[in-house]
């Protein structure tokens, strides 16, 4: 294809994506009437946090996690079917929460499933839930910075509650978070035709989703084998290439 034809296929891509984004938020009548409700109300500070995130960014409207009936445009039957978070029949009650998630997270809910924290949060209520460190509306990720903050809520001296977790876990996202990048930068470095290059590329990727598994299993031994791993392996690589 010549430039010029890639450059229109491209401009014509955005557009229909940029029409149909525009066509599912004009036809959602969560976000419209939501939209409207005063931003310093407790109710409009939910559609303040949404709106700003991934989640609004991809589409991702009120229903999909409460429910109810986005094609109404009265609220008495748009509310079908939501509950208030507190009541047990809700989407969004604490302890619905993973699986409401996982409807499209659906790796990191298995994986999730796995935690000691899980197994808490269904039999006592006591672990925490996606929310709890993602947040619901500003769908925050989570940089390491951020970690004791999120996890000393919990794990700390004085609730003697595993309170060596905080450091060695900021220490092992710092770890993964510049492992990805190693590992993007060494697949830029693999030239066409190198097939063990790929490989090793495929490799480090299917490793990655490893880690990824492990940190939501909440299992901080076996996230440090397998990251620690994959380091080794990328940096042994990008040796070779020198
Ligand atoms: C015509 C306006 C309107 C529409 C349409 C509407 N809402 Fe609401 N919603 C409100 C208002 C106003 C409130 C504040 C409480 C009340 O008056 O019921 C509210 C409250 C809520 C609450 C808090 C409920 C609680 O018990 O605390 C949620 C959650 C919610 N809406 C989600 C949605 C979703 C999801 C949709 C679409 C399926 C939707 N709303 C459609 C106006 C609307
Ligand atoms: C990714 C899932 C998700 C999306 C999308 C989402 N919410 Fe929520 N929402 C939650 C969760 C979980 C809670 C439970 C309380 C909490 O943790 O803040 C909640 C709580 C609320 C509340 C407080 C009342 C209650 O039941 O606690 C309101 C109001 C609300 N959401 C409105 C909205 C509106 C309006 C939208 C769309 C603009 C929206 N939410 C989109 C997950 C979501
Ligand atoms: C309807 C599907 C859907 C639901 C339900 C949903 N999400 Fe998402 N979420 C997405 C999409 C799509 C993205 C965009 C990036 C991606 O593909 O991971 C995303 C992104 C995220 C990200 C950022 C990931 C990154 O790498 O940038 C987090 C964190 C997240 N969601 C958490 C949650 C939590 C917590 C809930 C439940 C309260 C939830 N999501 C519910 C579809 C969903
Ligand atoms: C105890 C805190 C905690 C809990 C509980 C938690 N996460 Fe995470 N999650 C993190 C941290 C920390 C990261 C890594 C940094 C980031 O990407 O935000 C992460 C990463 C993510 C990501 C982006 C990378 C990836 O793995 O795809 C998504 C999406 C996500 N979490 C969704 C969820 C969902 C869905 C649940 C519930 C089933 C959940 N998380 C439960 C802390 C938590
Ligand atoms: C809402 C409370 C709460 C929050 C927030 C929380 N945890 Fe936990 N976590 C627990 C409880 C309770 C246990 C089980 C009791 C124990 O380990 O002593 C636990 C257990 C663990 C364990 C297993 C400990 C072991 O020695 O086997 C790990 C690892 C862990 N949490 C990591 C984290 C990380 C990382 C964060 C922050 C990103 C976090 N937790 C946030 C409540 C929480």
């Amino acid at each position: 294809m010549s430039k010029r034809n890639i450059a229109i296929t491209v401009a014509l891509c955005l557009s229909i994506f940029f029409m149909a984004n525009r066509a599912s938020g004009n036809e959602n009548s969560c976000v419209n009437c939501h939209e409207d409700i005063p931003r310093n109300k407790f109710i409009g500070t939910k559609f303040l946090d949404w709106e700003g995130s991934i989640h609004a960014k991809e589409g991702v409207t009120c229903q999909r996690c409460h429910g109810g009936n986005p094609s109404a445009d009265q609220k008495g039957e748009a509310h079908a079917g939501i509950y208030n978070s507190g009541n047990p029949m809700s989407r969004v009650y604490y302890k619905s929460v993973p699986g409401t998630c996982g409807a499209c997270h659906r790796r990191d809910f298995n994986a999730f499933k796995r935690s000691t924290h899980y197994a808490l949060l269904e039999r006592t209520g006591a672990g925490p839930t996606c929310v709890t460190c993602h947040e619901s509306h500003t769908t925050r990720i989570i940089s390491p910075k951020q970690i004791p903050m999120i996890c000393e809520q919990c794990h700390n001296e004085r609730r003697r509650i595993s309170p060596q977790v905080p450091a060695h876990a900021q220490a092992l996202l710092l770890l993964i978070n510049q492992t990805s990048f190693l590992v993007r930068h060494a697949r830029e470095q693999i030239e066409e035709g190198d097939q063990k290059g790929l490989q090793a590329g495929k490799k480090a990727y299917r490793m990655m989703e490893t880690v990824r598994d492990e940190w939501h299993a909440f299992n901080l031994r076996q996230v440090q084998i397998a990251i620690l791993e994959v380091y080794d392996m990328i940096a042994r690589f990008l040796d070779q290439k020198q």
